[in-house]
């Protein structure tokens, strides 16, 4: 069966018996990535952009045609609108110290939304507090959807920037990014997505989103940690100033000073993460051989099995039911603490992640003190539902008593 091949590359399940519901906090990778990368340390390992051996030169193109998988993955119109970064939480700070610095005036407002996750609100919060600026929330609704009236008018002449989440971490919610980035446009409000939840689940195109920043992060995505990618669209990238400074990013220096090399080398100081971006570039390839409409059709009846699973439980409350959303369910269960059930579940080989998951702001919106979270990735199937289910009847009965 198609989806058995799909589950046999992960060897995490061959080497053990675990139901992984976890894919939102980290994804498990399949050998393709595991050996583009212990082939790359293996055969071609050299530093980029830096030597004139032939190892280095062999190097630097599989990094290269990494970058080049990751701009044909996200629609870039080029490469260089590709910028390697650790993660989600890099590529945030980044831009927040670089564009947000830039653009942020005193007495303007950052737009963010209720549902984001941490490293898409500390970051505006360091530039907020350093420029006079504010920081203005779009609300979410007890659905768990963005209410985009309040977001219509919210959006004036004082808006700096808008920094938003695409798919929530915590509800699981869509957020429709190419009516706001439209809405962004009529005032000439630059809009910045977190794609860190999104772009292994739905498709990306950052050019017909109409975005002006994507960021993603290649843990989630089937890839290396440590890895991710800021899109970038060209006319901001070559005004913005360089983030770190160092090897790599410069063109010529002298005793008196430097100059600087065009984006995306100017936004990369240093020795990159050179495996871990060739293993993300694979990774890449990988969601892309498998095919959207799988994804879609897979992913989507095994949400469906999740939901009904969990809403067999009494006394169970998901929170959030947006209609565009993916298989991210938090929950929590009367009477029955989530670290215990975490940890119940875990006795009986169920990976889920409790707590705040990285959002506690919008956990105080909901009246929540944490949640379970069973978050779902490619490799998940029936049966690892149908495990979950009898499990949790099993932890729930425990802790009741
Ligand atoms: N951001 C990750 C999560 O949602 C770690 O679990």
């Amino acid at each position: 069966m198609y989806h058995d091949n799909i589950r046999r590359q992960f060897p995490i399940f061959t080497n053990h018996d675990v139901v992984y519901l976890d894919s939102a906090a980290s994804s498990q990778k399949p050998s393709c990535v595991i050996d583009e990368i212990s082939d790359f340390y293996r055969t071609s390992y050299a530093n980029v952009h830096r030597g004139l051996h032939h190892l280095s030169a062999s190097a630097t193109v599989r990094f290269e045609n990494a970058r080049n998988s990751i701009a044909s993955f996200l629609h870039a119109s080029s490469p260089s609108e590709i910028i390697f970064v650790r993660g989600l939480t890099e590529g945030m700070n980044l831009l927040s110290q670089t564009f947000g610095r830039m653009v942020v005036q005193e007495g303007q407002t950052i737009l963010l939304s209720e549902m984001e996750h941490h490293s898409n609100v500390i970051p505006w919060m360091v530039v907020a507090k350093e420029k006079g600026a504010k920081i203005q929330w779009i609300p979410v609704l007890p659905s768990g959807d963005l209410d985009m009236e309040s977001f219509k008018s919210m959006l004036d002449e004082n808006v700096a920037l808008i920094s938003v989440v695409h798919i929530s971490n915590v509800l699981g919610t869509i957020n429709p990014i190419q009516e706001m980035a439209k809405l962004a446009k009529t005032k000439n409000i630059p809009i910045i997505v977190d794609g860190a939840q999104a772009a292994h689940h739905i498709q990306v195109d950052v050019q017909a989103l109409g975005v002006d920043f994507y960021v993603v992060t290649g843990h989630k995505m089937y890839g290396p940690t440590g890895t991710g990618a800021i899109w970038g669209n060209c006319k901001h990238l070559e005004k913005m100033p360089c983030y770190q400074v160092g090897g790599e990013m410069v063109d010529t220096v002298t005793y008196q000073g430097y100059t600087i090399k065009e984006p995306p080398s100017k936004f990369e100081a240093g020795t990159p993460h050179i495996a871990g971006n060739i293993g993300f570039g694979k990774a890449c390839e990988f969601i892309t051989s498998i095919g959207w409409d799988y994804i879609k059709k897979h992913e989507g009846e095994l949400m469906v099995s999740c939901e009904k699973a969990l809403s067999e439980i009494n006394g169970l409350r998901i929170l959030g039911s947006a209609k565009q959303k993916i298989g991210v369910f938090s929950f929590e269960i009367d009477g029955c603490h989530p670290q215990d059930i975490g940890t119940l579940l875990d006795q009986e080989n169920i990976a889920v992640r409790v707590g705040y998951h990285c959002a506690e702001p919008l956990h105080q919106k909901f009246s929540s003190q944490g949640t379970v979270r069973v978050s779902l990735g490619i490799y998940n199937n029936v049966q690892d539902i149908e495990k979950m289910k009898v499990s949790l009847h099993k932890v729930v009965h425990m802790l009741r008593g």
